[in-house]
């Protein structure tokens, strides 16, 4: 495993408690956002991957709007914390920047995508198209912006070491188009967030 993404790995095993206690009501005041996880939820058919699922939150959110959702992660803790508060949900280990393993409607990638290089964003890209069925649904969820950030602590001050890749909406539209995806939306959120809606060709 490269370095950058053991760092990854090893910081959101760190931080798994705390990010799960400070974004438990996340979308709470989120109306923008929440909209966007309806939208999704509505449009999508068939079993979703929530990749970077974290503590399994939004998974546990799509499941209570009636879609068949699982959580992949690169954490082993944050999924175990995933598992222990969502039992009746599925939770893997992986990484995005292997192939998924198993065909779905929907992948949904919120905020997670931010911590893969912009060299490795159309191999992952591409690990999405092949898994998602014709008309799959794709969601990407990142902060914009034009810099690469090192954060050193996060989520109570725990050590942390994480590349945050921001980027602009155009060109992550352009990354997806040449995976062959069609983008259908891009909502910006406030001055730093933004969700892209986008269906396999
Ligand atoms: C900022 S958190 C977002 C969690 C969740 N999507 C949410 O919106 O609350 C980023 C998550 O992405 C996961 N992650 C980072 N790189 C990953 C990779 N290469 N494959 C899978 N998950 C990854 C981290 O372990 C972490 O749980």
């Amino acid at each position: 495993m490269s370095d950058w993404l053991a760092d990854t790995r090893d910081s959101y095993d760190t931080v798994s408690v705390s990010y799960a206690e400070q974004t438990r009501d996340l979308l709470d005041g989120l109306p923008h956002l929440r909209a966007a996880l309806r939208l999704f939820a509505e449009e999508v058919r068939g079993p979703v991957a929530d990749v970077g699922c974290g503590p399994g939150i939004i998974t546990a959110l799509l499941h209570g709007l009636g879609v068949e959702a699982f959580g992949i992660d690169l954490s082993p803790e944050m999924i175990s914390l995933a598992r222990r508060n969502h039992p009746g949900l599925r939770f893997e280990v992986g990484s995005m920047t292997e192939p998924l393993g198993e065909p779905v409607g929907g992948i949904i990638a919120w905020w997670s995508l931010i911590h893969v290089p912009d060299e490795l964003v159309p191999v992952v890209l591409g690990h999405f198209h092949q898994a998602l069925r014709p008309d799959g649904l794709l969601q990407l969820g990142f902060h914009v912006g034009d810099e690469t950030r090192l954060k050193t602590q996060g989520y109570g001050g725990h050590p942390m070491r994480v590349h945050v890749h921001l980027r602009r909406p155009e060109r992550v539209a352009e990354w997806l188009r040449e995976a062959g995806f069609t983008v259908e939306a891009q909502w910006l959120l406030g001055d730093d967030g933004a969700v892209l809606f986008a269906r396999r060709g």
